[in-house]
Order: C-alpha cells, then sequence, then structure tokens
C-alpha cells in the first residue's frame, strides 16, 4: 500500500533539510580549494554573483515544479506538459534523474565512510588505540566496505522514517550541530601560527584569474553541484512544502545557508592549510598548485592535525564529525529521489522500498569499490560533470517553455497572492526560459571539451 504523501511541518524545516542536502562535502573541501588557487576573493565575487543569478532561478524552477505537482520528478515532469509526447520526454528525464541520484549516492557513499573512519581513528587515538586507528585510516577494501554500508545504513534509517520524522527532523537536528562545529573550528584554527597568511589567500582578489571564462565556467559547475539542481532533489523536497509558503523567499534562504557555509568553510580549510605549511606538513603540489581534494583531506589534514598533538586529535574529531553530517544530510536527498518515486508510482511501502533501493545502492557502491581505479572517476565525472548540467538544462526548458506561464504565476500566488507584481516574476521567467539554459550549454560544452 502506498502511504500519504509527507509534508514538511515547517519553513525552519523544509530550509533546514533544503540546506542539509545542499550543503554537502561539496561545499566543505570542494569550495574553499578552489577559490584559493583561482584568485581568492574574486572567484568568491564571481561565484556568489553566479550562485545568485544563475543557480538560485534553476533551484527555483525544481522547486515550483514539485510545489505544483506535490509528485516526485517524473509526475511532475509529465503533469505539466501540454501533450502526450513532452510528457513522455518529461518522465524520461525524470526517470533519469532518479538513476544518476542513485549513481551520485553510491560514490557519495564511498567518500562519506571514509570520513567516518578517519573520526572514529581520532576517536581511537584518543583512548589510545593506536594499531585501531591505523587500520581505520589505511585505505584497504574491507574498511572501505564496512564504512560504506554503515553510512548507508545511516541513510536508510532517517529515509525510512519519512518526511516529517525522518528528513526534517534529522536535518533540524544535524545542521545546527554542524554549524556550531564549523564555527568552532573556524574559531580555533584561527588563532594558530600561519592562520592569517591563508586569510590572505583566500581573501586577497585577483581579478586577472577570476574573469577568465574557463574559470566563471568552473564556478558555475560548482554552483550546480553545491544546490543539488538537475536530479529531481529540490523538486521532491519541493514537492513536500506547503501550499501557503513563500516559494521565491524560502529558496532563497536555502541559497544564502548554502553559500554562507561554503564561504565559511574557506575560513576554516584555507587558514588550516597554511598552519600546516608553518608546522612543516608540504601543502603544494609539484606544479606549485595547492593540493586538494582528497589529498587535501585524507593526507594534508590528517597530517596537520598529528603536528598538533592531543589538541590535534580533537580537531581531527570534529573536521570528520562536521563532514559526516555534511555527507549524511545530502546523502538521504539522494536517496529520497528514487523512494519517492518507487512509493508514488508503484504502490510500494516506504519502509520496503528504502530497504531494497538502499540496498541495491550499496551493491553499486560495493561493484566501485571492487574495481576502483576503473569506475570511482568514471561514474563520478559521468554523473556530475555530464548528466547534472544536462537534466538541469531539461528542468530550465520545462518550467521555462513547456509549462504555461499563467499556471506559474497560479502556484506562486499560493503564497503570496500579490507575487505577479513582484521583483521575482519581472526577472525569473525571463532567466529561465533563457539565460540558464544557455549557461548551462556552453557549461557542458565546455566539461566535453
Ligand atoms: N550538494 C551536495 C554537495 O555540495 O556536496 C551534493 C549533492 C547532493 C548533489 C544531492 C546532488 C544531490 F542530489
Amino acid at each position: 500500500m502506498a502511504s500519504a504523501r509527507g509534508q514538511f511541518s515547517s519553513r525552519f524545516g523544509f530550509v533546514m533539510a533544503a540546506a542539509g542536502s545542499a550543503v554537502g562535502l561539496g561545499n566543505i573541501w570542494g569550495f574553499p580549494t578552489q577559490a584559493a588557487g583561482n584568485g581568492g576573493a574574486a572567484f568568491l565575487l564571481v561565484y556568489l554573483f553566479l550562485a545568485f543569478t544563475l543557480a538560485y532561478p534553476a533551484l527555483m524552477a525544481e522547486l515550483i515544479i514539485g510545489r505544483h505537482a506535490h509528485a516526485n520528478a517524473v509526475s511532475a515532469l509529465r503533469l505539466v506538459s501540454p501533450n502526450r509526447a513532452l510528457a513522455n520526454i518529461g518522465a524520461t528525464t525524470g526517470l533519469i534523474g532518479l538513476v544518476v541520484a542513485s549513481l551520485i549516492l553510491s560514490f557519495y557513499a564511498i567518500v562519506a565512510g571514509w570520513m567516518m573512519a578517519h573520526g572514529l581513528a581520532s576517536l581511537a587515538d584518543l583512548v589510545g588505540l593506536a594499531g585501531v586507528a591505523d587500520w581505520l585510516t589505511t585505505h584497504a577494501l574491507p574498511r572501505n566496505l564496512i564504512f560504506m554500508g554503515l553510512f548507508m545504513v545511516c541513510t536508510i534509517g532517517i529515509i525510512s522514517e519519512g518526511v516529517k520524522s525522518g528528513i526534517e527532523r534529522w536535518s533540524a537536528r544535524l545542521m545546527p550541530v554542524l554549524l556550531i562545529t564549523l564555527v568552532l573550528l573556524v574559531l580555533y584554527v584561527l588563532t594558530l601560527e600561519g592562520a592569517m597568511e591563508g586569510l590572505k589567500v583566500y581573501l586577497l582578489p585577483d581579478f586577472s584569474r577570476a574573469l577568465s571564462p574557463s574559470l566563471i565556467i568552473a564556478a558555475l559547475g560548482s554552483a550546480f553541484f553545491s544546490l543539488s539542481l538537475g536530479v529531481g532533489t529540490m523538486l521532491i523536497y519541493g514537492s513536500y512544502i506547503a501550499d501557503d509558503e513563500n516559494l521565491p523567499v524560502v529558496g532563497g534562504l536555502v541559497t544564502l545557508v548554502d553559500i554562507s557555509i561554503a564561504v565559511i568553510a574557506g575560513f576554516l580549510v584555507l587558514p588550516a592549510m597554511y598552519v600546516a605549511l608553518h608546522n612543516g606538513v608540504e601543502i603544494f603540489t609539484q606544479s606549485g598548485a595547492l593540493i586538494s581534494e582528497d589529498t587535501l583531506i585524507f593526507t594534508v589534514l590528517p597530517a596537520f592535525f598529528e603536528t598538533m598533538g592531543l589538541a590535534g586529535i580533537i580537531v581531527s574529531l570534529l573536521f570528520f564529525f562536521l563532514m559526516s553530517i555534511a555527507a549524511l544530510t545530502s546523502s538521504i536527498s539522494m536517496l529520497e529521489v528514487p523512494v519517492a518515486y518507487t512509493i508514488e508510482n508503484h504502490g510500494v511501502d516506504r519502509k520496503l522500498a528504502v530497504w531494497v533501493i538502499g540496498g541495491g545502492i550499496a551493491l553499486i557502491s560495493t561493484v566501485i569499490l571492487l574495481n576502483f581505479e576503473t569506475l570511482f572517476g568514471f561514474v563520478i565525472s559521468l554523473t556530475t560533470r555530464y548528466s547534472q548540467p544536462l537534466l538541469g538544462f531539461m528542468f530550465c526548458i520545462y518550467a521555462g517553455w513547456v509549462w504555461r506561464r499563467d499556471e506559474i504565476l497560479q502556484e506562486l500566488k499560493k503564497g503570496n497572492p500579490d507575487a505577479g507584481d513582484g521583483l521575482f516574476w519581472k526577472i525569473w521567467p525571463w532567466y529561465v526560459k533563457l539565460v540558464c539554459p544557455l549557461i548551462i550549454l556552453a557549461i557542458f560544452s565546455q566539461s566535453l571539451g
């Protein structure tokens, strides 16, 4: 039996859930190092500008379609289509989004498992279990499988509780914890020797680098990934928003939280790297660029924590705890995409759907782990570089060209009777119709090149 549709109980609940989806590994490790290597504050300004002028309109397309349909992406895109052909293309887009969301989760769970393992390793260090800590931080198949599985069980556990007591409750609990942990870490790291050097790299603008076309496109790509766009996640969260909620405002709040956390994370990661340099840890690659991505998180930062003795163990524990929470509030939003579809369109019970689909995704993660060298990078670039921009493009086409404009306005008026006279309605329809699709195509053609 299909269960009744869930709904977020408050604006705070929705904003925490959607911001929880948006704030993830991308914000905390992706954004800061990208900014550092690409013109510091100038990159920050370009990123802020693009996030508000382009990613925000694309987010609104998903939220409005979702709230109107009160259904998953497959049914929603079908509903807003005026004829059968467009309905079929829309449904196919929704289905592809569902597959892509599942594939993103399959690699995300692996990385999140590493975060949990490193967090536990700090705990083991704290109580003097050096051997256990060693095992937890060594890249090996059994450890990777166990922690990927553990992370998936946490994700499944939350999603099986449904929208209000699962997604909303846990996001509203975890997001404030995430913010407090992040701010505490920033405040501590800024007191250490060398931190100011990092701050300079982060905050001194170098416009000559930030205004290059390839960089603008990179900034836009990360803004799209960061706001979880293109795979129907935001659409399904939008479908759980109450009808009297003012959509442009809540969408704006989510964008604001996402960007703020990325910017605050910059105040942690960059200064931490330069404190590490001050303590004798290598932070540059052979070509002179800052070390980034997994080497940064799993080699540079742990080496830095080690130079700090007991304080380092506690900071490391907090840091990996923070990363695990950020990953969890994002992963639940990914799993909800295929689960919502299966419940609504095939009448399957939520718990059954969650365990079967979650189990299936864990199986895909296992296959990736068994063929790590060939599959890991491939799945990441297939989903984030190619599929997300193309699917984002389709959502904008449906909001800008396929769905009737007067119906969109009707939907907005439910939460704000004066929506037709506001600034949002003057700008957004054109953005989503022309500007967003063209820019997304530009990113896509660039990433093919
Ligand atoms: N927004 C997440 C991050 O920045 O890490 C990634 C993400 C979440 C992508 C959910 C796609 C998605 F459906």
